[in-house]
């Protein structure tokens, strides 16, 4: 069984407060609109974080719908049930890299992976696959997960982007994807899921003045990938304190420009 602090890339004592001020409500509502949450239907919220979102889809479902939030982390899930209480919405500790407790959770109309196949370069079809056999007949799988993820900003000086580009491979060893996005759909192809569909939306869109989330989300995003391979910063002029002091100072420049692909796929079991 893993444990959270050995294998989630963003584990660290702030990650909840991270999870809860950069989850935007509307982008929530809109993708899982577009996912096809609605009144009456059990959803599963996998690799729920501190349960924000999952209270968003139980908006979109309830009351006579449901919704299971599972999650690795026995901190998130306890703040998840101590913060989102309503009568069909419930919180689980569970790993995502083995089989699903089925007989725990039950099976859904609709299955919500968001941010989560990102941390799971090798596992990920594994999972998917796992996932799938919770699935009620004719039930949706919807992945939704990021592309290029970290490595779209302009105007950065030439060193620091060579330093950014070999930080995110860095971060490939410790299973992380920047390239999760544009796999998805194979993902539910390979299952061979029926009338899969896509989308594509901006997750980050950052331009002008930096807002207090992005620039928490940001450095928060640096300062715990950038810990655990300090090594990539070794020929970077001082260093990777040096490398964060310059990062925050182009990130908080109005002229810089930082966006990231947001790419939802969906796919359902036969009715
Ligand atoms: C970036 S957060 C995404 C939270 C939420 N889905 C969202 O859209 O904001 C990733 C979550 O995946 C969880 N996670 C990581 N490894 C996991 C595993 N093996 N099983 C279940 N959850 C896991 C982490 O604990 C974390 O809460």
């Amino acid at each position: 069984m893993l444990s959270d602090v050995d294998s989630y890339l963003m584990e660290n004592e702030d990650e909840g407060t991270r999870l809860e001020l950069k989850t935007d409500p509307e982008n929530v509502r809109k993708q899982a609109a577009w996912c096809g949450v609605g009144p009456g239907l059990r959803v599963l919220d996998a690799g729920c974080g501190t349960g924000k979102t999952s209270q968003l889809l139980y908006d979109m479902v309830g009351p006579h719908g449901e919704v299971v939030g599972i999650d690795l982390s026995e901190k998130r899930i306890a703040h998840a049930r101590e913060h989102y209480r309503s009568r069909g919405l419930s919180f689980e500790v569970c790993d995502l890299t083995g089989p699903l407790p089925l007989s725990q959770i039950g099976t859904f109309d609709v299955i919500w992976v968001r941010f989560v196949l990102e941390y799971f370069r090798r596992e990920s079809p594994s999972i998917v696959k796992n996932l799938s056999e919770a699935l009620s007949p004719g039930g949706y799988l919807c992945l939704i997960d990021l592309d290029h993820n970290c490595l779209n900003h302009y105007d950065l000086p030439p060193e620091m982007e060579a330093t950014l580009v070999k930080l995110m491979k860095a971060t490939e060893e410790l299973d992380f994807d920047p390239y999760c996005g544009r796999k998805l759909y194979s993902y539910l192809y390979d299952l061979g899921l029926h009338d899969i569909s896509m989308d594509l939306m901006a997750h980050h869109l950052i331009y002008g003045k930096l807002t207090d989330v992005d620039a928490f989300n940001w450095a928060k995003k640096l300062l715990v990938t950038g810990k655990r391979a300090e090594s990539v910063f070794g020929q970077y002029p001082g260093g990777f304190k040096s490398f964060f002091s310059d990062f925050q100072a182009f990130f908080a420049g109005p002229r810089r420009f930082t966006y990231t692909p947001l790419i939802m796929c969906k796919g359902r079991t036969a009715s």
